[in-house]
């Protein structure tokens, strides 16, 4: 995926093995040629998208002492949580969920040990939904969230919006990070009817050619917000405080890699970290 700023110009390298995780690089370009740098595109790709959650989730009214449910065990919900633990107040709540067993062990041992032992304050929960005896629970986590990062690629809804309702409010923040495709969906056509007009995209023309859930619910241009407008003619510090049910839907874009590691570029060399090759 090739990127240009009309000044630096970025390469994405994905490579999606059979079995396994995805790896590649993003290589970054000076506007004269030269070779910037090379960064871990998985790494990179989790953590932009993350951040792009929290650029509203941070403008967002967030509740005290907020719950967060986020459903994957792959490096973008890594970053979800290790990002909104370090962005959002207050969190006294994180349950992953996810559909198998299998990774949740594995997320378990490789992010949320070390979590744990840094964030005493913080409850961890994990949920694996194969098992049926665990998906009764689901309900539960859902009820009580007022944070949830859906980063599956699942084509069919990870729950019923039904399980959404409350007593007390509707207040919630919503990230769906992971459809790309029409045929993939992570929610249902009404939990996205929830958000009314609090529906935020990362780009009009590619979630509303790529994200299922938003072709399912027959939305239109006028009917969700670009999340740039948010920064636009001047930021906004807060979101709407009466936007209850608020979503992001992201899709990507390749412009957020070249941002990111451009920023990450100058930060590694103001801070002397990272591996320099003399004469390349
Ligand atoms: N919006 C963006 O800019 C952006 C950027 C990069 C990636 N993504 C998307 O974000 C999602 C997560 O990325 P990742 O790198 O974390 O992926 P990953 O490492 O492959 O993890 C995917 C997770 O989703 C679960 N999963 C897979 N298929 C599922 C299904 N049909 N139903 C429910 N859960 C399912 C997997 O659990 P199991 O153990 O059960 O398989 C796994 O925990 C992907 O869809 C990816 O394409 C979005």
């Amino acid at each position: 995926m090739p990127v240009s700023d009309t000044s630096t110009t970025a390469v994405k390298v994905a490579t999606v093995p059979h079995r396994g995780d995805i790896q590649g690089a993003i290589t970054v370009y000076s506007a004269t040629g030269e070779l910037q740098g090379i960064l871990n595109a998985a790494e990179i790709t989790a953590f932009r998208t993350a951040l792009a959650t929290m650029t509203l989730l941070t403008r967002w009214k967030v509740p005290k002492a907020p719950e967060m449910v986020v459903f994957g065990a792959g490096k973008q919900a890594e970053w979800h949580v290790r990002l909104a633990l370090l962005l959002v107040p207050g969190i006294k709540k994180v349950t992953v969920i996810n559909r198998s067993s299998a990774r949740l062990e594995k997320f378990q041992n490789d992010v949320l040990s070390s979590l744990e032992s840094t964030h005493g304050k913080v409850s961890f929960q994990t949920l694996a939904t194969e098992s049926d005896d665990k998906k009764s629970r689901l309900g539960g986590a859902l009820a009580t969230a007022d944070i949830i990062c859906c980063c599956t690629p699942s084509t069919l809804p990870l729950f019923d919006s039904t399980q959404l309702r409350r007593e007390d409010h509707q207040q919630r923040f919503m990230s769906l990070i992971g459809s790309y495709k029409p045929e993939m969906q992570e929610v249902d056509t009404a939990t996205i009817r929830l958000a009314g007009k609090n529906l935020y995209v990362d780009s009009k023309t590619a979630c509303l050619e790529e994200a299922g859930e938003l072709i399912k619910a027959g939305l239109g241009v006028n009917d969700v917000i670009e999340a740039g407008e948010v920064f636009l003619n001047p930021p906004k510090a807060q979101l709407d405080p009466e936007a209850g049910f608020t979503i992001f839907k992201c899709v990507g874009f390749a412009l957020m890699d070249l941002s990111i590691s451009q920023a990450l570029l100058k930060m590694a060399e103001e801070k002397g970290i990272g591996m320099v090759v003399d004469s390349f």
